[in-house]
């Protein structure tokens, strides 16, 4: 089955399959955003990060290519009275429209060929504001049910920001992707990223 045809039915057949709670990290960045931040997630899902930054007043677009994905996030924002905009399109040939203060991409990126991921993520990197911040947490080891076109190699998510301030970078076994869905499985591990684009020094 495609993948997009797997993520339609699960979030058609139940709502927040990976839970409403952000993940850490993207708490940690929240801290550091400016009011009214600009912000864009890739592969958003059911928004559980995208909602937490909306409610803090960010300004956010979220990008998913599961058209139930982007259903239920819609739904959630009217029961919140919240605004994003919300677009159903797939995130590795999105061209980037303006620059952003935080760049999300939790769950995505195991699912694009290597090629495809680190063309996305140099795309990323430019459409991120000087100062600005990128959260990123993929794969870094095999999950037990799906063969994933990229598992992250140790230390290879951080070589890829090596010109950056990296704030965070962990590689830690834990609840992820795929838990929610199956609990039996045992947890992979999760390379989690953020990280801050060096701001120009003023003359
Ligand atoms: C594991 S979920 C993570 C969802 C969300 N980021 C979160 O942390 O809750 C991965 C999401 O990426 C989406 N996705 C996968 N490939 C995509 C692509 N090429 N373009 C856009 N979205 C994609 C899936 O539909 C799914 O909603």
């Amino acid at each position: 089955m495609a993948l997009k045809d797997f993520f339609n039915q699960r979030y058609q057949q139940s709502n927040n399959i990976f839970g409403t709670e952000p993940i850490d990290i993207v708490a940690k960045a929240a801290k550091l955003l400016p009011k009214n931040a600009k912000v864009i997630e890739l592969g958003v899902g059911e928004g559980r990060n995208a909602l937490y930054l909306a409610r803090r007043g960010h300004s956010v677009l979220g990008i998913d290519n599961a058209a139930a994905a982007i259903e239920n996030l819609r739904n959630s924002l009217k029961k919140e009275n919240l605004k994003m905009e919300t677009i159903v399109t797939d995130a590795s040939q999105y061209r980037f429209k303006q620059k952003f203060d935080l760049i999300i991409a939790t769950g995505l990126l195991h699912f694009l060929p290597p090629d495809v991921g680190n063309s996305l993520i140099a795309r990323i990197k430019k459409a991120t504001k000087d100062g600005g911040l990128n959260l990123i947490a993929t794969l870094a080891s095999d999950h037990p049910r799906r063969k994933m076109p990229h598992i992250y190699k140790n230390q290879e998510l951080k070589r890829l920001y090596q010109d950056w301030e990296i704030i965070i970078y962990e590689e830690v076994a834990g609840h992820f992707h795929g838990m929610a869905i199956n609990p039996q499985f045992q947890p992979p591990k999760v390379a989690k990223l953020l990280a801050r684009k060096p701001a120009p020094l003023k003359p």
